[in-house]
Parts: C-alpha cells; structure tokens; sequence
C-alpha cells in the first residue's frame, strides 16, 4: 500500500441516512464523490439530501473547489468503484450482506485502495472474512449520526486490517476536519453509542420507575452534564472536579460514593408496557412541536456550538504555533 496516494475521489456504496450525509461532507470538503444505490430513487433522494444540507455545510465553511456538481450517481457498483482512492460502504447493517459485498468489492478494486465500513454494530474481523485477497485494507470508519455535521469518526480494524490502512485512515478523516478516535479492541457498538447505550438505560430506568418525567430527564442531562459534555470529555471533567487537586482528589473524594450509586443503577426491561410509560412521556415533554421544529431547533444549537468548538480549537492552534516559533 502506498501511503501517500492522495485521497480525491470517494465511492460511497449505499446513499441511505449515512451514505447521504458522508457524500453531503465530501463534497464540502471539495473531494469528488461516486455515489451508488440500488433503490429506485436513491439519485433523485440523495441530491435533495445534499442540497438540503447545503447550507449548514456553507455555514460551517467549504473547502476549496466544493461543489454539489462534484457529486456522480450511477446504479452501477463497478463504475462507481473506477477510479475510487476510498471506498465508504454505507449498506444495510447484516453481516451476510456485508460479507458478501466485501468479496465484490475486493475483486472490483485495486489493492491499494481503503475500503471504510460505516457499520456500528458488526466487526471488521467478520466482515472482512469476504475479502479474501485484500481484506489488510478493510476498516471500520463509523460516523456518528449525521456526519456532516457530527465530526466524530471511530476508527477500528479487524484482525486482519494492517496498521497502515489505519493510519491512513486516521490521516484521511482528520484532514476532512473528523475528530477521530482509534479503537483499540473490536467490541460491539464500538464507543460512542456505548457511551450512550449505558447513560440510556439509566434514562429509561429512572422514567419508568416514576423517578422523573421524561421532560425533567431531559432538563437534567442536558442542561447539566450534556452541556459540559459539549465541552469536555468526563475524563477531564473529572480532572476538572477535583479541583486544584485533579484527578488524584475527585478519586479520593468520590470513589465511594460513586461505586456505591453504580450499585443502584438500573437495567430496564423494554416491554410493551414500559416503553408506553416512556412514549408517553416523551409526547407529553414534546408537546404540540413536530420532528421538524425539534430538529431545526437541535440543528440551530448544534451548529452554533460546533462553529464555537471550531473557533476555539483554531485559535488554541495559533497559540501553540506562535509558542513553539
Ligand atoms: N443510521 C444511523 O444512525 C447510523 C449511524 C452510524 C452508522 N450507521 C451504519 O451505516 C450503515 C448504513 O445505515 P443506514 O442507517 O444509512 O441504513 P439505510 O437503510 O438508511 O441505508 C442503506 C442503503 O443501502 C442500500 N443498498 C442495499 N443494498 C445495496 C447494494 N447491493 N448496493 C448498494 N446499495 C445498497 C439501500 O437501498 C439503502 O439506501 C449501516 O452499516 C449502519 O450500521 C448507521
């Protein structure tokens, strides 16, 4: 594999909920992207996915030469794979399928080039067990909902992938503006929906035993410690809830109590009836507001946080430049 091939051109397989947002963000990063899908309609519903995000991508800054009319579609999965530097496979999420598509694409494609599974539940080892002459260069790159405005990619090779394919990948991704993060171990949901998998199941337990309403849960998490975890990680919030005394003093000071309170956390059956409690609940913190006037309001907040996370982070950069000239 030749570590420095540039990568212009994207073939995205599959232009679903994530194939349609990853073609949205590489195109705003001014790569050219072949897009393919097998849906009747998935060119017509891909372009308006595009021109939808649009302006949110505008907002957030387009790279050089991004353009929507860099965007091809066509059914044909050998055509969209000519000339392909990186492969985003974006297919429904069964491992026959997947499997099945992997040993296509490994035939169809030339070594060198990185084929990126979004999957979020399936390991790169099974997987890639389709790729039977090149499965080094399979990996696991899985966005998290939307990506073309959510900039986390979690990066996870299989047995098989070689750390260069990873590498590069990590170089890839973080030079279209990703946060990535490299998983060091395959492990189902990989981190990030296990981050919130854990905190879910505490949510539901807590509204289904009457504790709190759906609405005060949601005040609770995100007016609490979701906006600090719009910031910071807890890692380093707990640094911070040491005090002067860091991490060293928050273990010291919470150890205890915090072990104790994982004692009494919940694990929620979702029957029938406990997911009415919670439906209802969440119709009655809705309220008369549709999907898309909570989504416009979402993607207001987001975007502004995310441009501020942005202005921050490049104004750090400058600091830390100057300080080493
Ligand atoms: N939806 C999410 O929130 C989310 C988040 C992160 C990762 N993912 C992962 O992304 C992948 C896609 O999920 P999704 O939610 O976009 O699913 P989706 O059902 O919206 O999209 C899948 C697309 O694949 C197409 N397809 C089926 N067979 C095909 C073929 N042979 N060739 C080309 N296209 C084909 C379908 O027509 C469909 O448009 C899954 O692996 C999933 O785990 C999903």
């Amino acid at each position: 594999m030749t570590d420095t091939k540039p990568i212009r051109r994207i073939a995205i397989i599959g232009t679903g909920v994530i194939g349609a947002s990853w073609s949205s963000l590489f195109l705003a990063k001014g790569l050219q992207v072949v897009a393919t899908d097998i849906a009747p309609n998935a060119e017509a519903a891909l372009r308006k996915f595009v021109e939808t995000a649009w302006p949110a991508l505008k907002r957030l800054g387009l790279s050089p030469g991004a353009s929507q009319s860099n965007l091809t579609f066509t059914p044909d999965i050998a055509q969209a794979l000519a000339r392909a530097d990186l492969v985003q496979e974006n297919g429904p999420e069964r491992i026959d399928f997947k499997q099945k598509l992997y040993g296509q694409l490994d035939e169809l494609l030339p070594p060198d080039v990185i084929i990126a599974s979004s999957s979020s539940g399936l390991t790169m080892s099974e997987i890639q067990k389709g790729a039977a002459s090149h499965p080094e260069r399979c990996v696991i790159a899985h966005p998290f909902n939307p990506p073309h405005l959510i900039p986390l990619t979690e990066i996870v090779g299989g047995a098989k992938t070689s750390e260069a394919t990873i590498r590069r990948a990590e170089e890839f991704y973080t030079s279209i503006g990703q946060r990535t993060v490299r998983v060091n171990k395959e492990m189902p949901g990989h981190v990030a929906n296990r981050l919130q998998a854990a905190l879910s199941r505490e949510v539901y337990y807590l509204v289904a035993e009457g504790v709190v309403s759906a609405a005060d849960v949601d005040t609770a998490l995100s007016w609490g410690p979701g906006l600090r975890w719009g910031v910071m990680g807890s890692m380093m919030l707990n640094h911070l809830g040491g005090g002067p005394g860091g991490i060293e003093h928050f273990f010291q000071q919470f150890t205890g109590p915090m072990t104790a309170w994982w004692k009494t956390l919940g694990s929620p059956v979702l029957t029938p009836e406990v997911q009415k409690i919670l439906i209802d609940s969440v119709h009655a913190e809705a309220g008369s507001r549709t999907i898309e006037e909570l989504e416009a309001e979402r993607d207001e907040v987001l975007l502004g946080l995310i441009e501020l996370r942005n202005k921050v982070a490049k104004s750090s950069q400058t600091k830390s430049t100057k300080s080493v000239a």
